[in-house]
């Protein structure tokens, strides 16, 4: 793998931006003062996720520094990995409440321990100082970023809920449907948030680009290999339950390839798998199809995509191999 080190661990070389995060995250939360409002967006910052969004955002901004001299920027780029996962989690506090999740990371979810009333208030609470913090970067095009990054989100969720989904009859359709959606959900908080962080430093449109063009495939491959997992993961490993997406009358990419070698799967797919035995059923045809071997083959060429990019257009340093094995590390995670 070109670019790759070994000895390079991604998380290490940003551990400590993560704790300048964590405590700046604290103190932006906490300025609520109301007890359970506080609590509830705590215990979901608590429990602690892998971080990726701005482990990712934090290696861009470092393995581009030495092509602009932008001293300070670092700061504001600290800011904006914060305000990257404070979407996130504000995103995750409603998408619990919409799958009526009742756990969250190994933990029972905080719909589950303050109700649905309270979550709710506490994902648009970190909402807005998420909007807050990006206002005070005081820089407008950073600012449009994020917000349609926002935009997304709902867009992405709403194209899952498969409203609309009566004018998406073939498998081309579906699976069109399905990649967009996973950018929407997934890839473009990631990639608008890299393509961000060069802004706020400065860098050309190149670097931009390139920033860009690396979150959005990683993050297209980190939701494919996603829903690799749902289907061939343990419950044990992820801290969730395992064919949440059938059961939830999601069809992802390992039945949409599994759909174009035995057509028998559409019905199943627009009744969303809410028949007796549909799922044991499509969970067969997936195996039969080789709809697992193709996912992680689509989810290898966004990752082989990823590294070129980062390998063509930022200069060689350990944080621009870190980037390299974040990426790979999409294809081999189990949870
Ligand atoms: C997790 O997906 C959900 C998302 C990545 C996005 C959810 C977006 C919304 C609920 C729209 C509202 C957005 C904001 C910013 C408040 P999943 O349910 O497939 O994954 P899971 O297994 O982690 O629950
Ligand atoms: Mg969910
Ligand atoms: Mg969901």
């Amino acid at each position: 793998i070109p670019g790759h080190s070994s000895s390079v661990d991604p998380f290490r070389l940003v551990s400590s931006d993560l704790e300048v995060m964590a405590n700046s995250i604290r103190s932006t939360v906490s300025i609520l003062q109301h007890p359970v409002l506080d609590a509830a967006a705590a215990h979901l910052l608590s429990l602690h996720g892998k971080r990726i969004r701005p482990i990712i955002v934090l290696l861009i901004a470092h393995s581009a520094a030495p092509l602009v001299a932008a001293p300070g920027a670092i700061a504001a780029q600290r800011n904006l990995a914060e305000i990257t996962e404070l979407i996130h989690a504000a995103s995750l506090l409603h998408d619990d409440v919409i799958d009526v999740a009742s756990t969250r990371r190994g933990e029972r979810s905080v719909n589950a321990v303050f109700g649905n009333q309270l979550a709710v208030l506490a994902g648009d609470f970190l909402l807005a100082r998420a909007s807050v913090a990006l206002a005070r970067l005081r820089d407008c095009d950073v600012v449009e970023l994020l917000s349609t990054v926002i935009e997304h989100l709902v867009r992405g969720e709403v194209i899952q809920m498969g409203n609309g989904s009566s004018f998406k009859r073939d498998e081309n359709d579906l699976f069109e449907a399905y990649m967009s959606k996973t950018f929407f959900k997934t890839a473009s908080l990631v990639a608008n948030s890299c393509r961000a962080v060069t802004m706020l430093a400065g860098h050309t449109k190149e670097v931009a680009d390139a920033a860009y063009n690396y979150g959005k495939d990683v993050g297209i491959a980190f939701q494919l290999m996603d829903d690799l997992l749902d289907i061939i993961g343990t419950a044990d490993k992820l801290g969730k339950p395992v064919l949440n997406d059938l059961r939830q009358g999601h069809a992802t990419a390992p039945v949409l390839y599994a759909l174009q070698q035995f057509p028998e799967l559409l019905p199943m797919i627009e009744r969303r798998f809410n028949e007796e035995g549909d799922i044991e059923t499509t969970l067969e045809l997936v195996k039969r199809a080789d709809g697992l071997t193709k996912t992680r083959e689509l989810a290898t060429e966004h990752i082989l995509r990823a590294v070129d990019t980062v390998v063509q257009t930022l200069p060689a340093n350990d944080y621009r191999s870190a980037l390299v094995n974040l990426a790979n590390f999409a294809l081999t995670r189990e949870r």
